[in-house]
């Protein structure tokens, strides 16, 4: 079967069919989640909390996704079906056009099909010159984790009309400079369908509703690995006698036919 592509998830998007994404770190994990029908392995900057018991995403260099991700490579390739692999670029490690194209040419490098990068309209220029370099880009928006500290914490975002005008806005601007997927994170439901309905690239949601394109989990959490409590958004698929592989299943038939997220895991 041929490897997903961004072809693939355009034209999901295009037949509403729902795509899955899950973040991986290493080879194991990637083939067992790729197996089971995750289109997308996120690379997730998430590591940082998740594998390293860092409290944020902040102390992840260049050199830690570029590692992660080529052990989710090596395992991907293994698949009937290889996923997509989308890695994130880490905290101020695109601050400038020159910083992102190095960062992105790092992870590219390592096995990675397309970056994503946290921000708004500021990631502009960047999102063209990597456009314009072959190099496909998901933008982050709402609930940055890269800027919790300008937060002030892990909040819901684009409650206000003006944050949420502001919002769609950002997105358009983003599909308009080259942006190829966009992910939305803890925001509120209506916001989510009205972004999904403004553009026409894919949008991914996590605590973002029912309504965008598809769903992402951090891996840990969707296998009830919390340490802490577990946020609104998280369901915990290795249940009911499940083994891994079954719970990766069970989150993809859930997020396809869309029992998964229900109210209780979204905001309004
Ligand atoms: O780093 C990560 O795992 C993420 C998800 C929470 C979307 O960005």
């Amino acid at each position: 079967m041929s490897p997903i592509s961004i072809r693939s998830l355009q034209s999901m998007k295009a037949q509403q069919e729902k795509f899955v994404v899950l973040t991986a770190y290493d080879a194991t994990f990637a083939q067992l989640a790729a197996e089971a029908g995750v289109e997308v392995l996120l690379v997730g900057d998430s590591l940082g909390n998740v594998l390293q018991g860092h409290d944020s995403t902040l102390p992840v260099s260049v050199d830690d996704m570029a590692y992660h991700t080529a052990s989710v490579a090596r395992g991907n390739r293994k698949a009937q079906r290889p996923a997509l692999i989308m890695t994130d670029l880490p905290f101020m490690s695109y601050g400038t056009v020159e910083q992102g194209l190095a960062s992105a040419r790092a992870v590219m490098q390592a096995g990675a099909h397309m970056i994503k990068i946290e921000g708004d309209d500021w990631l502009i220029p960047l999102v063209e010159s990597l456009s314009r370099q072959g190099v496909p880009v998901c933008a982050h928006l709402g609930l940055t984790p890269q800027s919790v500290n300008k937060f002030g914490g892990y909040r819901v975002q684009g409650r206000d009309d003006a944050a949420a005008n502001a919002m769609v806005e950002h997105c358009q601007t983003l599909e308009q400079a080259g942006a190829d997927m966009l992910l939305l994170e803890c925001v509120p439901n209506a916001l989510a369908e009205r972004i999904t309905a403004a553009v026409s690239i894919p949008v991914i949601g996590i605590g973002a509703g029912p309504s965008t394109d598809s769903q992402v989990l951090v891996m840990h959490d969707m296998l009830g690995l919390n340490t802490g409590r577990a946020p609104k958004f998280v369901k915990n698929f290795l249940t009911d006698g499940r083994n891994v592989q079954q719970a990766f299943a069970a989150y993809v038939e859930e997020v396809k036919d869309g029992r998964f997220p229900a109210e209780e895991h979204s905001f309004v």
